[in-house]
């Protein structure tokens, strides 16, 4: 089975795959001798035509609708998340495509009031002139009534907070009314959770965080099983052009080849660097649903299959972070998570409905004894 990689509702492969053959070899295409084991990224605008025959179904034509490299990608994430994919250019235009594209006047959207703040921003700004009513409800819960609902947007864990919601829950209780579920899985990435498998109708994901890992590319992505979704979803694309160039593309699935081995490290990095902040007196409260005693820990356990690197904790004020961020070696100052390098991100900065003082932190691939010490040091200062 060289080169197959699909895998069975549980996500391991069919002879019991493990989750690091699988990202290397997902949608690798079978050994042809003489050929690179990923092909090269094609950079085709317009292919050639059959001058007589013109477009032809099954032949690419144009590349906004049609590009083998951004296929291969497809296919190896469709595996991953359980479903067909369509790759978008960021994480921002797969969810955008997934709301606009289903969402009609008259219809109810249901988000997370605690998950990624542009999704939020993006649904006030564009929906209610398009007659689309918007409702928020927390992650943790209470959760209002979802039966007169068209989409219910999950993200779990969210993002700052870190709090889980059960996704199969949910789930029925949307489809009871009729309604779409979508899940955006972008922390977790398909290896710690499968939405599609826990009842959404799409899985939706900024690929810019960890499945791509190394902060050198934004792209996102839609996965769906209803055939008739997904390609609402990809004609959605193609009419908008929300398209990845195909060396992002290429990029990102030679990235996905060391996604286990990726997470692995940040999973444990967040576990050891978890314990240093709950005993640290520069510490007011974190979070990681990783840790035993955590609000999100056991619905994590029940639903995730890994738990991502991304930890949050809270220090007294802005100043407290500046002090950290300064004293800190290791750990850089920037807006994203899931890449290589450990990096840490003061939320109210961005608007967050966050105290001053919270971090999101993101926890990289460096040998966990080298960001223990890091760290210990930048909160020693925090407290000075
Ligand atoms: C949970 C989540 N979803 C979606 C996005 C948007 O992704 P992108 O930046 O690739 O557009 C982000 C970005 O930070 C995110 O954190």
């Amino acid at each position: 089975m060289k080169g197959d990689s699909s895998v069975d509702a549980n996500g391991s492969g069919p002879l019991g795959r493990g989750d690091g053959t699988r990202v290397v070899h997902a949608g690798v295409p079978a050994a042809v001798a003489g050929e690179p084991f990923l092909p090269s990224p094609v950079f085709g605008a317009p292919y050639h035509l059959d001058p007589v025959a013109g477009p032809q179904a099954g032949v690419d034509g144009y590349g906004r609708s049609d590009n083998r490299t951004y296929r291969s990608l497809e296919k190896a994430i469709g595996d991953l998340e359980g479903g067909e994919c369509v790759v978008f250019a960021s994480g921002m235009a797969a969810i955008t495509a997934v709301l606009l594209a289903t969402l009609r006047a008259g219809d109810a959207v249901v988000l997370p009031s605690d998950g990624y703040y542009l999704t939020r921003a993006f649904a006030g700004e564009h929906l209610p002139g398009r007659g689309v009513e918007v409702r928020t409800m927390p992650t943790s819960g209470p959760y209002p009534a979802l039966d007169d609902v068209r989409l219910l947007l999950l993200e779990t864990p969210s993002n700052p907070g870190l709090d889980v919601c059960d996704i199969a829950d949910l789930a029925a209780r949307a489809h009871a009314g009729g309604g779409l579920v979508a899940v955006d899985n972008t922390t977790p990435t398909p290896l710690g959770q499968r939405p599609l498998d826990l009842g959404a109708d799409f899985s939706v994901a900024s690929a810019t965080k960890a499945l791509t890992g190394h902060s050198d590319m934004l792209l996102g992505y839609v996965c769906a099983r209803d055939p008739q979704l997904i390609e609402t979803i990809r004609t959605w694309r193609a009419r908008t052009g929300g398209i990845p160039g195909a060396f992002e593309a290429w990029l990102a699935h030679r990235s996905l080849g060391t996604l286990d081995l990726r997470l692995a490290r940040q999973t444990a990095n967040a576990a050891a660097v978890t314990e240093l902040l709950a005993d640290h007196p520069a510490v007011a409260s974190v979070r990681w649903p990783g840790r035993a005693g955590d609000p999100a820990y056991e619905a994590a356990a029940r639903q995730m299959r890994r738990i991502p690197g991304v930890v949050t904790f809270v220090l007294a004020d802005k100043g407290a972070v500046d002090r950290f961020l300064g004293a800190s070696e290791l750990v850089f100052a920037a807006t994203s998570f899931g890449g290589l390098h450990s990096s840490a991100d003061r939320r109210a900065q961005w608007g967050d409905d966050a105290p001053e003082g919270l971090v999101r932190f993101s926890c990289g691939v460096e040998d966990t004894e080298d960001l223990l010490a890091d760290v210990r040091r930048a909160l020693d200062a925090a407290l000075s």
